[in-house]
């Protein structure tokens, strides 16, 4: 029977070279040093066993050097002291994050000046004598970047992107039962060969790792592919293709029983198809099922269906497979996107794939975590800037409810990046989310016979493996580009011989779709630029994205290409582009224009690195949302700045908004949102107190937000997004840190320095402040609020029981926080 074990836990990791680890042998299995098991770690017989040991004392004599080891001959060196720099870690893990800052790498500020380099992960582990007979397969869904893997002596593979997911059939290499010994399994990362991207890509086995047993005839990796042909009369009808390996060197017959079952484990439907299939052979089998009063997966209500595949040879179950997918349609007219024949309008984030405390290694649960603050803001399309997620990420959109468009790291018709593009789509293709492959970002195809020719390759291939979804490239010019939707990066700033609008009317088939937006500067609770400290105006910057200072008064401008506002009229001016992809839903790491150091991360997000809003938050749910918005900024301390004007901004879906100072009305303005003006702004002269924007629909006060002057920094208060964790050793808490004064008002200026202290059965696993400028670690034990704000993520261990946080800082009233971490039983 399949199983699939999480194989995360227990690695040792070692930062930078151990030694020389070969690849190439001269006698099978015989590569020695760290790839196989150690003096005190358990041997099996073979490996220095009779033939090797005869060997060395052959050589022994005839050298006359009683010191000569065989591993000199066969294999790879060893540190005299194999425990020096080595540490114990869990994965995901992102060593890049661990290091320290440094300015020296050329190109630094695309990594966030974080450095490069290399690092080893190594793990014993023992597998029971009752899976001889099985196939083991190890199975990586990420490692960045360029990774080599050994296992008991053998070199196993070489792995190029840091973006794909790979495996290793390791059957025949591993030691099964006390008698053959420990297995070892070395993994090398490195980083230090070139980066795949333009922003933070982090170092290490950033994604899960699972070991997964089956029998010898099995459904292949990523073998089904399930899809919804059409939906009528209540009956949906449903196309389900398995590919079975068979393993065994000799013929076999067998069964495929296909089920489908609803979201409580009911019966929807099943069918079972008689096959043959030769000796190490493959074939892949078509069946054809059909759901009665399906339950559709939409965004509003993402049902799921599982889809259980059984193999049954000789009346006997020999491989059971799952895969969880949704019933759905998804179609893409000139007018937009059609899911369930149903006009949708894409609210989209571009987004990469890091987040504060754990950089590019997040937990599942920092997934859904960033998913749920999208869906908050009323985001409902999720583009994997600019290569394929963690599966995590397209399960929890699966569940959620967000669309997700799936991109594909370099559209090169190599051999190799084929492989990746497959690789893409064979193990996606069955999330009802995803309603689009990407296949490439802004490349240099314009004009180019070499790039035409590789996109029709890559569109041909793709559509093969996956005829039920949209393709699109995403580009500033569509010179050229024979595609199913023309995606437009920047439309609405890029101005080419011909605006989109007029491109779209000489190509009267065309379907367009705005795959990139925005690209505004921001820090959040900052309202002025601050090149010195790496940090953005809230109401945008001076700077342009080269970094150049930009003639636009007090207030900023566009910062990098646009503002929030001119993009959104740039859609209601062009609705046949589908909707907005903002860069990006969060800041990230590296790529941090318009400045250079001490800026570290980005300034694009809505959200900060920490997934804190910043003020622009306010307006793509005013664009975005239905239900009342109204939100004012700035903060309201400005004791510095008394008896002088203070430019105030309003976002707001409301038709008007009355602004009002320490009680006396400061006039109402209109907002004519149908015509896409969702900003108000007034000019405050300031005096401390209370500002309060009051919200109108038809007369009536629908919302109100108020800003009130704060007095001194005095307590920390600690908030989590889940007291009960699961006592798993990957369960998260995000936890928000916060600065109030006397009257428990977040102090918006406080910088206080916050140590952290965790007892109980939980560990600090990383901390954020989404300050671009801060070089504080994210791998510390204490961390400054940034503008009253700062984020501790906590994570259970194995063992169940409560987690005590207590935070504190010089001056200030400390806080704990009690989380209880519960076996998943009494979840
Ligand atoms: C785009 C690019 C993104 C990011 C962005 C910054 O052209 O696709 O990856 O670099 O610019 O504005």
């Amino acid at each position: 029977m399949r199983t699939r074990e999480n194989f995360d836990t227990n690695w040792m990791f070692h930062f930078g070279e151990v030694g020389k680890i070969v690849k190439t042998v001269k006698k099978a299995g015989m590569i020695a040093g760290l790839t196989n098991a150690l003096e005190e770690e358990r041997h099996e017989p073979f490996a220095m066993g009779e033939a090797a040991r005869i060997t060395q004392d052959v050589i022994r004599k005839l050298m006359g050097d009683p010191h000569f080891e065989i591993s000199q001959i066969y294999g790879s060196d060893t540190p005299d002291d194999k425990h020096t720099g080595w540490v114990c870690v869990d994965l995901p893990h992102d060593w890049r994050l661990e290091q320290p800052y440094s300015q020296e790498e050329h190109g630094a500020a695309f990594q966030g000046y974080l450095p490069g380099g290399v690092g080893y992960y190594r793990k014993v582990f023992q597998i029971p004598q009752e899976d001889e007979g099985k196939k083991i397969v190890i199975e990586f869904d990420g490692v960045m970047r360029a990774s080599s893997v050994w296992v008991n002596g053998c070199f196993v593979g070489d792995h190029l992107s840091g973006y794909t997911s790979f495996h290793y059939d390791i059957t025949d290499l591993l030691k099964y039962g006390e008698a053959e010994g420990d297995n070892v399994i070395l993994v090398r990362t490195d980083t230090t060969g070139g980066d795949e991207g333009w922003w933070y890509e982090g170092g290490g086995i950033y994604r899960h790792v699972w070991l997964t047993k089956h029998d010898y005839l099995h459904v292949d990796r990523w073998g089904t592919f399930v899809r919804t042909d059409w939906v009528k009369n209540e009956t949906a009808a449903i196309t389900v293709e398995t590919t079975i390996s068979n393993e065994y060197s000799r013929t076999m017959d067998y069964r495929i029983r296909t089920s489908i079952l609803d979201r409580n484990g009911k019966l929807s439907s099943t069918t079972e198809t008689d096959c043959t299939t030769g000796g190490l052979d493959k074939l892949t089998t078509l069946q054809s099922l059909q759901v009665s009063y399906p339950q559709l997966w939409s965004l509003s209500t993402p049902h799921l269906y599982e889809v259980v595949t059984e193999l049954l040879h000789e009346g006997c179950i020999v491989d059971t497979y799952r895969t969880v997918t949704g019933i759905r349609t998804v179609e893409y007219r000139q007018d937009g996107l059609y899911l369930n024949g149903e006009y949708v309008l894409l609210k989209g984030t571009c987004n990469h794939q890091d987040f504060a405390g754990v950089g590019i290694a997040l937990p599942d649960r920092v997934h859904e975590y960033k998913i749920k603050r999208l869906l908050e803001m009323g985001c409902n399309a999720y583009r994997c800037a600019h290569h394929p997620p963690a599966p995590e990420l397209l399960e929890a959109c699966d569940r959620l409810g967000m669309l997700v468009m799936n991109e594909n790291r370099v559209m090169e018709s190599t051999e190799i990046k084929l492989e990746e593009l497959k690789s893409m789509l064979y193990r996606d293709r069955n999330h009802p989310s995803i309603f689009m492959w990407s296949l490439g970002n802004e490349e240099k195809i314009s004009g180019s016979y070499q790039a035409k020719r590789m996109l029709k390759r890559i569109r041909e291939l793709a559509t093969k493996i996956d005829p039920t979804r949209p393709l699109t490239v995403a580009c500033l010019s569509q010179d050229g580009i024979e595609i199913d939707v023309n995606g437009v990066n920047y439309a609405e700033s890029i101005k080419g011989n011909q605006s989109i609008g007029e491109w779209f009317h000489d190509h009267p088939q065309a379907k367009v779709l705005n795959t990139e937006n925005v690209s505004f500067f921001s820090t959040r609770g900052v309202y002025e630029d601050d090149p010195g400290g790496g940090r953005c105006s809230s109401y945008g910057s001076k700077y342009t994205m080269s970094g150049k200072e930009m003639d636009v008064g007090n207030l900023g401008g566009a910062g990098g290409t646009s503002t929030p506002e001119q993009s959104w009229r740039y859609y209601l001016d062009n609705r046949f582009t589908g909707g907005l992809f903002v860069w990006t839903g969060f800041d990230y790491r590296g790529e941090t224009t318009p400045f250079q150091w001490p800026s570290v991360t980005s300034h694009f997000g809505i959200l900060d690195y920490c997934g804190f809003a910043k003020d622009s938050y306010y307006f793509y749910q005013s664009i975005w949302k239905d239900e009342p918005i109204v939100h004012l900024m700035p903060h309201w301390n400005w004791s510095e700045r008394a008896g002088q004007p203070v430019e105030v901004h309003v976002y707001t879906n409301c038709s008007e908004v009355e602004l009002v100072l320490n009680g006396q009305s400061l006039g109402i303005k209109k907002a004519e949102v149908e015509a896409g003006e969702h900003t108000l702004s007034w000019q405050v002269v300031y005096e401390p107190g209370v500002l309060e924007a009051v919200a109108y629909r038809g007369g009536m006060e629908v919302a109100r937000e108020r800003k009130e002057t704060t007095t001194e920094a005095y307590a920390i208060h600690l908030e989590a997004d889940g007291t009960e964790l699961m006592a798993d050793g990957q369960d998260v808490s995000i936890i928000t840190v916060t600065v109030r004064d006397t009257a428990g008002r977040l102090v918006p200026v406080a910088n206080n320095l916050i140590q952290f202290q965790i007892s109980g059965e939980g560990k600090l696993l990383g901390l954020g402040n989404g300050d671009p400028g801060c070089h504080e670690s994210d791998k510390g034990n204490a961390r400054s609020v940034f503008n009253g704000y700062a984020l501790a993520l906590v994570q259970s261990k194995d063992q169940a029981g409560n987690i005590q946080i207590k935070a504190s800082s010089v001056g200030l009233v400390s806080d704990v926080l009690t989380l209880t971490s519960m076996n998943s039983s009494a979840i």
